[in-house]
């Protein structure tokens, strides 16, 4: 599938490294035609260019932006990203792994209603290391990668993406789920960075029953 990605930092590098490899035609946008052209050379993607051409190409589109620069990038997309499939890694995490969107709608939500488009909240949990893994695969298989999002189609093509990278796409609801899930992912980040480890604190499935 043609894949366009906004922005060329981490995130961009490490998905988009794995969906070259998958055999998906991959083009990087970004501010600085320089630093999106080093990347695209880097992960070997098809090319790159500015924010609204790219914007413009994908049958899929990864957001990979701070959340703070969506609302611009989004604008600056000129509406090329309405009725498109765009996948929203972003998380409106502050200092002290605080949400900055806690008063009013998600993260998500806001970028799906600034953008048209058909928006899935996916790969915001895990830090980019934990991506750059090929695959994103541990001692317990797959890693789980939770979706929110409310159209099928979209879900279904972000679910083909996950399992390119090696990982088991999760349904986790609708888009009005993705302000739980970057809500957790404030909390998991502060528990990361305070040198825990979250997985000690679920236990298994069946000790539910
Ligand atoms: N890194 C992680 O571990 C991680 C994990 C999960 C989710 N996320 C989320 O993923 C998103 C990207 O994170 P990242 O780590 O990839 O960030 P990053 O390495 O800092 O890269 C950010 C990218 O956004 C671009 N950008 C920033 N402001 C822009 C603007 N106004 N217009 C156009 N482009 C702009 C930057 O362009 P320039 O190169 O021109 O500055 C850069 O290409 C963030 O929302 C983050 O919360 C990150």
């Amino acid at each position: 599938m043609r894949i366009g990605i906004l922005g060329n930092g981490n995130m961009a590098g490490a998905l988009g490294a794995h969906w070259v490899r998958a055999g998906h035609r991959v083009r990087v946008g970004g501010r600085s035609p320089e630093r999106a052209a080093e990347l695209a050379r880097q992960i070997g993607a098809e090319s790159s260019g500015q924010l609204n051409e790219i914007a413009g190409f994908g049958d899929a589109t990864l957001l990979a932006v701070p959340y703070g620069s969506a609302a611009e990038v989004v604008r600056e997309t000129g509406g090329a990203l309405a009725g498109r499939v765009l996948i929203d890694c972003t998380n409106p995490v502050g200092p002290g792994f605080v949400l900055t969107t806690a008063e009013g709608p998600s993260g998500a939500r806001r970028i799906a209603d600034a953008s048209g488009a058909r928006v899935v909240k996916a790969f915001n949990l895990c830090a980019d290391s934990v991506w750059r893994h090929t695959p994103v695969a541990f001692a317990d298989g797959p890693l789980a990668v939770p979706l929110c999002g409310d159209d099928e189609a979209a879900l279904e093509t972000v679910r083909a993406l996950v399992r390119d990278v090696g990982g088991a796409p999760l349904d986790a609801g609708g888009l009005d789920r993705a302000g739980l899930l970057e809500a957790t992912t404030a909390f998991l980040i502060g528990l990361w960075v305070g040198g825990h480890d979250p997985r000690t604190m679920l236990p298994p499935t069946h000790a539910m029953a």
